[in-house]
């Protein structure tokens, strides 16, 4: 397995393109499955999970046209709704996604329930509430999810109790094929949700409403084919602009948008980080102190969970304490023990992290648990006196396209080594 050696000190300096959303990809990846004509998904970020998206549906009989690095051409006109095998499954939890396409489209569809996450137990619960508010019968048996409409979906309202992204992406893309009007109330706002929505409405759906709390959705009897570009990734936009603020450095993230990082951007700032726009995305710098800030991570437009890890990583080598609440997954603390291993001070009580700045970090071998705790530790290691391994990268590579490449060509100093 490959691990990262790091050695700390250097100010970045240079410019980052930020790639498509890998959570705006791998749901659009799962959308192609309702329609029989082609769609085109451009701007597609290079990273191991859309790959392994790719290979299910191909599984499913979807005709997957790789037309460059970051575009794709799908046709599930074959496809068909036979049982994809268990060794692509329980790779990725995002593989869940096919279900709400594949019972919307086929009457039917026997899915593997997703495996364990690191992060948290991840209950399914609202994904089955969706699909049985639109009239399937939902079993769980023997590790499988069954959802049967014999006569098709019919139109529902699906309200959930807190907000999810995938289970509000589960009951759009199924409710788009539903007879009637759906209804989903307390829907998750994330950006992503709304590029979903942006990809189902070019293959001719009926949406209004995303990006908002209640979406409604007319049925139509089938999609046609079409493109679309992938939204930028704000969770690597954001990882970046850590990046040059954790070194004092300056960026210049292209292919995004301050306006992505949306609560994270105002964080950034509120710790003494610069932000301004530019003509091809935006600039981050960070030439003064860096102040200690508390923050709480909640669904969009909230600070994002996903960016927890790394603004913890900042927040080591701030002067002061800040107090770091994550209220998205109740297990989303597995980077903490290894930036200690870095000689940072941090206390956990429940969800909170209490992070105490020290004026240096000091190289380690680390161990990676899950993709942002990974990504965390490379932070870390860019700043840390002396050699940092980071073990186990193949964490990295589920979600950050040309993670060490795009550090080195910023004045980095990482290689990758093998085994
Ligand atoms: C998506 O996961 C993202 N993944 C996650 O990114 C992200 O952290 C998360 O949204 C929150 O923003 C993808 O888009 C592929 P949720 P998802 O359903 O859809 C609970 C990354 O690092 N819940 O919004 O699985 C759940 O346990 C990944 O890129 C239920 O209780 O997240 C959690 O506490 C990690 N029952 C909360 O809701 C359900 O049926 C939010 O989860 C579904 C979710």
């Amino acid at each position: 397995m490959d691990r990262l050696i790091i050695r700390g000190g250097r100010r970045l300096e240079g410019t980052v393109q930020v790639r498509g959303a890998k959570n705006a990809a791998l749901p659009q990846i799962a959308a192609s499955l309702l329609g029989a004509a082609p769609i085109t998904l451009n701007n597609l970020p290079d990273v191991a999970d859309v790959g392994t998206m790719l290979t299910l549906i191909g599984q499913y009989g979807v005709q997957v046209d790789r037309s460059g690095p970051s575009s794709v051409t799908l046709n599930a006109a074959n496809a068909s709704n036979a049982e994809a095998a268990y060794d692509v499954v329980r790779r990725m939890r995002a593989t869940l996604l096919v279900l709400g396409p594949l019972v919307a489209r086929f009457g039917a569809a026997r899915v593997s329930m997703p495996g364990g996450c690191a992060i948290g137990a991840r209950p399914v619960d609202l994904h089955l509430k969706a699909l049985t508010a639109l009239g399937a019968t939902v079993d769980l048996e023997a590790g499988y999810i069954t959802a049967k409409a014999s006569q098709g979906l019919r139109g529902g309202r699906i309200l959930f109790p807190s907000p999810s992204v995938g289970a509000t992406e589960t009951a759009m893309m199924a409710a788009v094929l539903a007879r009637g009007e759906s209804e989903i109330v307390n829907a998750a706002r994330e950006p992503e949700v709304r590029d979903l929505a942006q990809c189902l409405i070019a293959l001719g759906a009926r949406i209004e409403g995303a990006g908002t709390h209640q979406i409604r959705i007319q049925g139509v009897s089938q999609l046609q084919g079409g493109r679309q570009d992938i939204l930028p990734d704000r969770v690597e936009a954001g990882t970046y602009a850590v990046a040059a603020a954790i070194t004092g450095g300056q960026l210049e993230l292209t292919g995004t948008r301050l306006e992505h990082l949306a609560a994270v951007g105002e964080a950034l700032e509120r710790a003494g980080v610069r932000l301004w726009p530019t003509d091809r995305g935006l600039m981050v710098s960070r030439p003064g102190p860096l102040r200690s800030i508390d923050i709480v991570t909640e669904p969009y437009p909230g600070f994002s969970t996903d960016l927890q890890a790394q603004f913890m990583a900042l927040m080591t080598i701030a002067p002061d304490e800040s107090t770091i609440r994550e209220t998205v997954f109740e297990n989303r603390f597995m980077h903490v023990p290894e930036l200690a291993r870095l000689g940072a001070n941090i206390s956990l009580q429940g969800t909170s992290a209490l992070v105490r700045g020290v004026s240096a970090l000091k190289g380690a071998p680390v161990m990676a648990t899950d993709l942002r705790a990974s990504v965390s530790l490379v932070l870390a290691g860019l700043v840390a006196e002396g050699e940092t391994v980071v073990n186990r990268v193949y964490h990295l590579d589920r979600g950050y396209e040309a993670l060490d490449r795009k550090l080195i060509r910023c004045g980095a100093d990482i290689r990758r080594a093998a085994g």
